[in-house]
This record gives C-alpha cells, structure tokens and sequence, in this order.
C-alpha cells in the first residue's frame, strides 16, 4: 500500500514537473552557422543599434524605438520614425528575438540577419537606402576598423551590418523573473492568485495552445477578430485564409509593454486579457482563428491571469546607450 502511495505520488510529480519543464529556459541562445556569436560582432552591433546615424538625417536610431528602459518597447500605439512620421503598427520588444524563428508581425522575415535592414530603409522608420548606409558608414573611421575586426577581409557591406545588429540582438534575451524561480522550485516566488492565473492560462484558458514554452509563443499566425483592416500574414501569400493573422507575441514582461496587439489598440492588460479569453473584440468575425474561441473567461479569473502575467516581469534592462559613438 505504502509502495503504491509512493509510485502514485512519484507519478505526478514527474507529470507535474514535466509539466513545468517546458516553460523553462533553453540551455543555450540558438545561433546561425554562417553567423557565430563573437564578442566584436555583438559589441559592434550594440553601437549600430544605438547609433542614429544609420538613419538618413541621423535623428532616429534601432533604440529610439526599442527602448531599452521600457523593456525594448515605445510605450505608443504605433511607431513614430523620422520626420515624425507615423507607421502602421506597434513596435514589439526584441527581447528573446534571438528564439524566434520568424520576425515581424506578418513573420515576414525568416532571420534576425534578413530582419535587421528592413527598418533602416522604412520610409517611416529611418529612410536610408542599404547602398547609401553602407557609403556613409565607410567614412567613419572609427568603424571601418571596428568592421574589420569584427568581419576581417569582409569590412563594410550591408551583409556584414545586418549580421553585427542581428549579433547584439541575440544577447538581449530576458533575465530571470519571479515566475522562472517559482518553475525552478521556489514556491514562495509567486503568490497564490498568480499561480491559480497560471492555471487558467494552461488549463480552461487555452492560452498555452499559442503562447508556449521559455518564451510563451509557438509563432503561430492566427486573427483574433480585432477587426481592423491591417491584411497581416495575407499580403504574404495572398491565401485568404491568413486575412488580419499576426503572429502569436512573447509574453515576457507584458505588464510593461502596453499598448497591446498589432495595432496597439489596448491599453491594459485586463482588456487584452479579456479579449484572448472571450473569443477576441468581435466574436461573430469572418476569418477568426478556428483555435481562437470564446473561452468565456469571466472578469475575476481575468484578473488572476493578470496576476500570474506580471509574474513574467524581470528587472528593468540596464543596457543603456553607448557612451561614445566611433568617430
Ligand atoms: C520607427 C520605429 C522603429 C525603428 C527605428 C526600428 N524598429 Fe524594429 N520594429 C518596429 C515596428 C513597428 C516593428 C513591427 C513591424 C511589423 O511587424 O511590420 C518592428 C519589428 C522589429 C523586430 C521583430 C520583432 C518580432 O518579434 O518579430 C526586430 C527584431 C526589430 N524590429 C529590430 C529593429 C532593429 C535592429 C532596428 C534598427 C536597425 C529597428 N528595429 C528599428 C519599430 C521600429
Ligand atoms: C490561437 C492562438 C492564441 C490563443 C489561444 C491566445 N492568444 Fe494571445 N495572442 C495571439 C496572437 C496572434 C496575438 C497578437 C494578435 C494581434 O495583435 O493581432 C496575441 C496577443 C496577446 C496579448 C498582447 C501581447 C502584446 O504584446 O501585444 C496578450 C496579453 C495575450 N495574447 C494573452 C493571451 C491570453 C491570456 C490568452 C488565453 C486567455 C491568449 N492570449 C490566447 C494568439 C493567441
């Protein structure tokens, strides 16, 4: 009887703890062969990403965007770039970039190599053509040498700057937050509401169907009946059935980053919540994500899953900007 207690017990704990397993960090930041991770790349394209000469009037820089007090975030709805001018879309944190597989809203990008120049030429981002960077960057010394350490016999191309910023991208990655000690076995990390959120988010929820492991997000592209005329995944392929789907966001530090969604339509965490949990902003919607449904997530258990989502911030960044740019 006793020998039966203990396999029974035995058995749900590994269930328990396998459960647990899959929210845990990857040992290690996944690299592109063609692009090894060296200490002169990342520290080369930490200043590229600060630097706002890669844009064409030197006003607007990767972190004037992807700031990295909020979190990578802007805080707006949508992106502001040079000259002011307004994009069409929330700018996303590039915390834990390194994990994803693609990049964008629309997954449009399939590296953060192939991601990293589309910004710099965006007419409403920094509006400057690959050839004209990579012209103004050869005349400044300071970074013709700090290329030709980086990238010996390769110096400036628009190859070698995509490959540096992806490089300092993959080091952002997201420290520890209360959440990840309460999955290393600290009980006490998280208070009880929190952990009752976390088991609406796996269990009645459905959350965990797109917003899995280390970094809560399969990728998957699905509309969630926001309703608004942004066409997402379908300018891709022009299939249809990917009319308004975005792709599924982390959720790491998610307290800090609102607006919320592709068009940062949502200011607070409860509405965002509450939308995911009840079928999206319009349920009857043509085109919603057949694993999107109304889960029915009533006002107080929305509130729980709050609770456990804040349990996802880490101490605010301290990667700051450089404090003098190559001259
Ligand atoms: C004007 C604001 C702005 C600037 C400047 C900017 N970004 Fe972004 N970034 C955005 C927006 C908005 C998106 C989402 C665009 C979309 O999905 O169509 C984005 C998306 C990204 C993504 C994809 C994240 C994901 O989860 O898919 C990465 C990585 C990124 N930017 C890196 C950079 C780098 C590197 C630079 C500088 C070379 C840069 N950004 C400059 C606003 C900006
Ligand atoms: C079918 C996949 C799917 C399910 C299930 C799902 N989500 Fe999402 N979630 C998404 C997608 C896709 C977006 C981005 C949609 C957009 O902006 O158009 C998103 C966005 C969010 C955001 C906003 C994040 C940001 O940075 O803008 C939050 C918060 C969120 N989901 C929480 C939840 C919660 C909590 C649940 C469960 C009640 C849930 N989601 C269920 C796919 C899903």
């Amino acid at each position: 009887m006793k020998r039966a207690v203990i396999c029974v017990s035995i058995l749900f704990y590994s269930l328990f703890a396998a459960d647990l397993s899959r929210w845990a960090r990857p040992d290690h930041i996944p690299t592109p062969k063609n692009n090894p991770l060296t200490k002169e790349k990342m520290e080369l394209g930490r200043l590229l990403f600060f630097d706002p000469r890669l844009s064409r009037d030197d006003t607007v820089s990767c972190a004037s965007c992807h700031i990295p007090y909020y979190y990578w975030t802007d805080r707006v709805p949508k992106a502001v770039g040079i000259e002011g001018r307004k994009g069409t879309r929330n700018t996303p944190t590039i915390i834990n970039s390194a994990y994803l597989k693609t990049l964008f809203w629309d997954a449009r990008a399939d590296s953060l190599e192939q991601q990293a120049l589309g910004p710099i030429e965006a007419k409403a981002e920094m509006d400057l053509s690959a050839g004209r960077l990579v012209k103004k960057l050869k005349n400044i010394k300071g970074y013709v040498t700090l290329f030709e350490k980086a990238f010996p016999e390769r110096g400036i191309t628009k190859e070698t700057i995509a490959e540096a910023i992806a490089s300092f991208e993959r080091t952002v990655v997201s420290g520890e937050s209360p959440f990840d000690r309460w999955v290393r076995g600290d009980e006490g990390a998280i208070s009880e509401e929190a952990k009752e959120g976390f088991e609406i988010f796996t269990g009645k929820g459905h959350c965990k169907s797109c917003h899995n492991g280390f970094n809560f997000t399969n990728e998957s592209l699905n509309n969630i009946a926001l309703g608004d005329d942004d066409p997402g995944a379908y300018i891709l392929n022009n299939n249809p059935i990917w009319k308004g789907s975005f792709k599924t966001p982390t959720l790491r530090n998610v307290a800090e980053t609102s607006p919320y969604f592709h068009d940062g339509s949502v200011h607070t965490l409860e509405e965002a919540v509450y939308i995911c949990g009840n079928g999206g902003r319009y349920k009857d919607l043509k085109g919603r994500s057949p694993f999107f449904r109304d889960r029915s997530l009533s006002i107080e258990e929305v509130r729980r899953v709050v609770r456990f989502l804040e349990t996802l911030t880490e101490e605010r960044p301290k990667i700051f900007e450089p404090e003098k740019f190559p001259k």
